[in-house]
């Protein structure tokens, strides 16, 4: 518990990352270790990481993120993104991720049926589809922020970026998109204070 609350306090948004300092490759793995274990809505995991390392690319990418420092000087560079046609309710893929809980045939079906009612409305219209999948890559980011913070290792949450111009420079496919974007790496100075409402400002029992 209290090495969690460590983690939640060490954590801030770093503006500025030692361009010089690298995460150990066994600590990144373990990270994006962290992302392959999170929830998503029936489990659907439909997180596509893309780690950016190129430094063109980063360069590109940069001025598709409002120039932020971070795109350009942190270790390890991850966009998340999602594939938005495979979690359709008529996908095969769907099926699929039902059938590896090792259920009988009448139980897939009932799942698939259940997916099919709860999508249905969602899939209708790409970018409310778009919105679902990226909800669960958040959790994903989350969960990889704050383990990162156990390690030590700084990270900057990133939606300041030009989503369609992001997309272009990545050359996504089709039904593919951007959900939010990652930068991983050390602080080079010292974080601000954290700023928080109080609880009794965001918490109400009834
Ligand atoms: C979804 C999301 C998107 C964010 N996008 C940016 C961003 O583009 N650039 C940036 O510098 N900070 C970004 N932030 C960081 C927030 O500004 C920051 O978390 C907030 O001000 C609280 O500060 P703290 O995280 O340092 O405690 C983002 C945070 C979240 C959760």
């Amino acid at each position: 518990m209290s090495e969690f609350l460590d983690a939640m306090a060490f954590r801030h948004a770093c503006k500025a990352f030692d361009s010089e300092k690298q995460i150990p490759a066994e600590q990144f793995d373990s990270m994006l270790e962290v992302v392959r274990k999170s929830p998503s809505s029936f489990g659907m995991e439909p997180w596509r990481l893309i780690v950016i390392r190129n430094p063109n690319l980063r360069k590109a990418l940069k001025s598709a993120c409002w120039n932020q420092n971070q795109i350009t000087d942190c270790s390890e560079l991850v966009i998340f993104t999602t594939d938005n046609d495979t979690v359709r309710s008529d996908s095969p893929y769907v099926r699929k991720m039902f059938e590896r809980r090792g259920l009988p045939t009448e139980a897939v079906d009932m799942y698939m049926g259940v997916y099919k009612n709860y999508l249905e409305p969602i899939e209708a219209d790409e970018l409310l589809l778009e919105n679902w999948t990226a909800k669960q890559c958040y959790i994903a980011m989350a969960n990889m922020m704050t383990y990162a913070a156990t390690l030590k290792i700084d990270s900057c949450p990133i939606e300041g970026f030009d989503k369609e111009e992001v997309e272009a420079i990545l050359d996504l496919e089709y039904g593919h998109s951007v959900a939010v974007i990652c930068a991983f790496g050390y602080r080079a100075k010292e974080q601000s204070a954290q700023k928080r409402l109080d609880l009794a400002q965001i918490v109400e029992y009834r």
